[in-house]
């Protein structure tokens, strides 16, 4: 699920968002938005199958080592979507969180409550076969395959906790734009430096097959250290690959350094333009200064499409 994305800005296409209307919700409704799991047909478990083969077969050694091991101790197969409680029963042990079918996008508030709650909701959709490259609102395989594997390591659970109590707090001080571009570099499109070299551990990126290779291996976007202040101040793309990404050292680090007062850092930044995609400012730590190539060619493609409209 991307929820708490940000402004329309940050999305670009803000308007295309799809979200599930909030009448009657109010907060401590835990279970408001959540339905029962769809009863999925032939053809979109034969969708997950093809999605999954896909990943699997670009993922070893470049996905968070983590990952791999979730897929199979939570039961999350190639052979068919999988079935949230069974799934649950085994994440509950582990982390304590436990995913919950929800039918589209919801709005913030409820998500992080949810959140803040340790649980997550998932997209009770599959999409089709026109849109196996690129979906707009997060599927079932997203959600699923992307983002769950990651909730069973407890430390990053807390750190998805802390960010849905987090978020029910930058709601009432409105300073949500901010607070999504750490969910956006985090949760969506993080990468962690192992032992055994850079790996994924972004749902956003876990869930498609060429963000999978660029973002670690493709010498055009910068990577730069973990920094909280900064990654609240920059924006995202939401329509093409990340001009930087943001590595941390361990999920540990991700808590740990998240676990600070936000109040006084979103008074430093309010007011203050944010920073473009792609720039790198004075005190970033660049693990990989970034050619740039691709974004040039990519810039040069939105130009393009604006001019022929
Ligand atoms: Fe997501």
């Amino acid at each position: 699920m991307d929820k708490g994305l940000g402004s329309a800005e940050d999305k670009g296409i803000g308007s295309a968002y799809h979200y599930t209307p909030a009448d009657g919700w109010s907060l401590g409704n835990l279970d408001f938005f959540t339905v029962p799991q769809k009863v999925f047909t032939p053809e979109e478990h034969d969708i997950w199958r093809v999605l999954y083969k896909r990943q699997l077969d670009i993922l070893p050694k470049r996905a968070i080592s983590l990952f791999m091991d979730s897929l199979s101790t939570l039961g999350i197969s190639q052979d068919k979507i999988p079935d949230f409680a069974d799934v649950n029963e085994i994440l509950m042990k582990r982390s304590g969180w436990q995913v919950v079918p929800v039918p589209g996008l919801i709005p913030d508030e409820p998500f992080f409550e949810l959140l803040a709650n340790r649980r997550f909701p998932a997209g009770n959709f599959m999409r089709t076969r026109e849109q196996m490259d690129y979906i707009q609102e997060p599927d079932v395989f997203h959600d699923l395959f992307g983002h769950v594997p990651i909730l069973a390591d407890p430390v990053f659970g807390d750190y998805m906790e802390a960010y849905g109590k987090g978020g029910l707090k930058a709601a009432k001080l409105g300073t949500i734009d901010n607070l999504a571009r750490l969910y956006w570099y985090t949760v969506e499109f993080g990468l962690i430096q192992e032992p055994q070299g850079l790996r994924i551990y972004g749902a956003g990126i876990l869930s498609s097959p060429v963000e999978s290779v660029f973002s670690v291996e493709s010498p055009s976007p910068h990577r730069i250290k973990f920094n909280l202040k900064r990654m609240l101040q920059t924006h995202y793309r939401i329509d093409d690959f990340q001009d930087n990404y943001f590595v941390i050292d361990s999920f540990k680090q991700l808590f740990d350094d998240t676990l600070v007062d936000f109040d006084p850092l979103y008074a430093e930044i309010k007011g203050k333009p944010p920073y473009e995609p792609g720039h790198l400012i004075d005190g970033d730590v660049v693990l990989h200064k970034g050619t740039g190539t691709y974004a040039v060619e990519a810039a040069r493609r939105r130009e393009e499409r604006k001019n022929k409209k």
